[in-house]
């Protein structure tokens, strides 16, 4: 049987973090929200479950609950700073708000625990952990005790090992809490006896049976972009339902050097339908002349709509519509109804324009990084699955003001050698995203015994972790120096070349 952890949840701003950390330890979970029913709990299976932070107060009018048929369930559960105010308070303990005599405790607190209760086993007596509570529980439910404290907490970790009921007051799922990798997979495997057999192996045969079942002998559409999340999404369903699949790529002439090609060899003899539309020319038309970076990203987003209709007309009525939507687009968009408002998006309003029964999306529960690793179980070259984000509009975005054939040119060899000497000097994996703009700046330089009078290419490269915010990146003198000299040797009507200084804020990342 497939061991699954249920992860409830009460509003924690960490809750996607404890499903990674979970995950991390090969442990399949899904996040449900407080409100699920106790007959859908059991329906779920939970060999375990995690009750998650929040922004209330156990003892406020309304403050959210669990179903208490979930304490004669038999399964261990693990309370997480409201969720472990939640177990002491519905259990019979008494939870307060921070007086006089208990401080509040916020950020890094130095935490003492007992080692030797499973869920600290292997841990130092004493390290940081990150707290974040303005309540505490003045008195514990019977049959618990308290296995750990701080300066302000006594009751900083608590537990019943008889029902195998453990509640943390701090966030062991961030990472300044220093060992609390190690306190959750103490949690998964001492206490709750799982194993860590979720596997990319796994849900591949599994997600493949399902969609089989779904699918039946209808047909899917697929609006495959060559980003990673449509191009795993195809590769499983290609492997599902063959040639009932329909991949539809629009190559708008906005791609990168090569891009094109290397999407059609992935996916050439993996008995799917691959449809390969060239729409270079009429994206070039309708960009024509449009400077606005604004104008130009939506020109380009109806035109791909207008070739994807066409398209989907010539291949007659598909019964489902495929979208690469992933975990962390679900999560962040409400995990309820408004779920599946968010994955039209991602598609720029696909299904108002062609008439589908139903969307199927095979990755809804999967992180992005497992996404790739599917990839790869799938067999899709590394060049695809480890790719870096591209925006839906491409190049397009990348040359500043009007856009030419001849402008794209020049700029996908000079992005080619950049990014090509930043893998070379095995910088690649370690840097967000980098690649190349060509400016709208013309500057005089000196080449032989010649003046120039040519373009300034700009070098782009970040680092960040959710693209929010980015840092620019402080990459080696002599990479850029490299980069710089093969751009303007190899690169006609390009004499100049600028690296970009500025994070985000104030800048994006993209220029326009
Ligand atoms: P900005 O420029 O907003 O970029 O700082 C943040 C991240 O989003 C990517 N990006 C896009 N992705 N369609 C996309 O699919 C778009 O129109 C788009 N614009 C920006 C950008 O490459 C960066 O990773």
């Amino acid at each position: 049987m497939e061991e699954k952890v249920l992860i409830l949840d009460f509003g924690g701003q960490y809750d996607q973090l404890i499903a990674r950390r979970v995950r991390e330890c090969r442990v399949y979970c899904e996040i449900r929200p407080w409100q699920t029913s106790l007959s859908e709990i059991k329906a779920f299976g939970p060999a375990a479950i995690i009750f998650t932070g929040g922004p209330h107060s156990v003892y406020a009018p309304g403050a959210p609950d669990a179903d208490p048929g979930v304490f004669r369930l038999g399964v261990p559960i693990l309370g997480i700073c409201y969720g472990c105010q939640l177990l002491a308070a519905r259990l019979g303990g008494e939870v307060i708000p921070a007086g006089e005599d208990r401080a509040r405790e916020y950020g890094r607190t130095e935490t003492t625990f007992s080692t030797d209760d499973p869920l600290f086993r292997g841990l130092p007596e004493q390290s940081a952990v990150w707290m974040s509570h303005g309540d505490f529980i003045a008195r514990l439910p019977a049959g618990f005790r308290s296995i750990a404290r701080s300066a302000g907490c006594p009751s900083a970790a608590i537990c019943d090992e008889k029902r195998r009921f453990y509640g943390v007051q701090f966030h062991p799922e961030v990472r300044h809490t220093e060992y609390g990798a190690a306190i959750l997979r103490n949690f998964l495997y001492e206490i709750c006896d799982l194993h860590g057999t979720w596997t990319m192996g796994g849900y591949r045969e599994r997600a493949a049976a399902e969609l089989r079942e779904k699918i039946g002998s209808g047909r899917v559409l697929l609006a495959l972009s060559g980003g990673v999340d449509s191009s795993v999404c195809a590769a499983l369903l290609a492997e599902a339902v063959g040639d009932r699949l329909s991949c539809v790529f629009v190559d708008h002439g906005f791609l990168r050097k090569n891009e094109g090609d290397e999407v059609e060899a992935a996916f050439a003899g993996r008995g799917a339908n691959f449809i390969r539309v060239n729409a270079e020319e009429r994206f070039l038309r309708k960009l024509m002349r449009v400077q606005q970076p604004e104008a130009k990203r939506k020109r380009i987003g109806e035109e791909f709509i207008r070739v994807f209709e066409e398209e989907s007309r010539k291949l007659g009525r598909m019964d489902f519509l495929a979208q690469g939507t992933i975990y962390p687009d679900v999560i962040e968009s409400g995990l309820g109804s408004a779920a599946v408002i968010k994955s039209h998006h991602n598609v720029g309003g696909l299904p108002d324009a062609v008439d589908f029964r139903e969307i199927v999306e095979p990755l809804r529960l999967l992180f992005k990084d497992e996404v790739r690793a599917l990839g790869r179980e799938l067999g899709l070259p590394e060049s695809l699955v480890s790719r870096q984000p591209f925006p839906g509009p491409g190049l397009a975005i990348r040359v500043i003001g009007p856009v030419t054939k001849e402008k794209l040119d020049t700029l996908r060899e000079a992005d080619a050698i950049f990014r090509e000497e930043l893998e070379k000097a095995g910088l690649g994996a370690s840097t967000a995203q980098y690649f190349a703009v060509l400016t709208n700046l013309r500057s005089v330089g000196v080449m032989g015994d010649g003046r120039s009078y040519d373009r300034a290419i700009a070098l782009r490269a970040v680092e960040t972790e959710d693209f929010m915010t980015a840092d620019w990146a402080r990459l080696p003198f002599d990479v850029l120096d490299r980069v710089s000299g093969r751009i303007v040797n190899e690169v006609k009507g390009v004499n100049r070349v600028l690296y970009d200084i500025t994070s985000k804020p104030p800048a994006t990342v993209e220029f326009e």
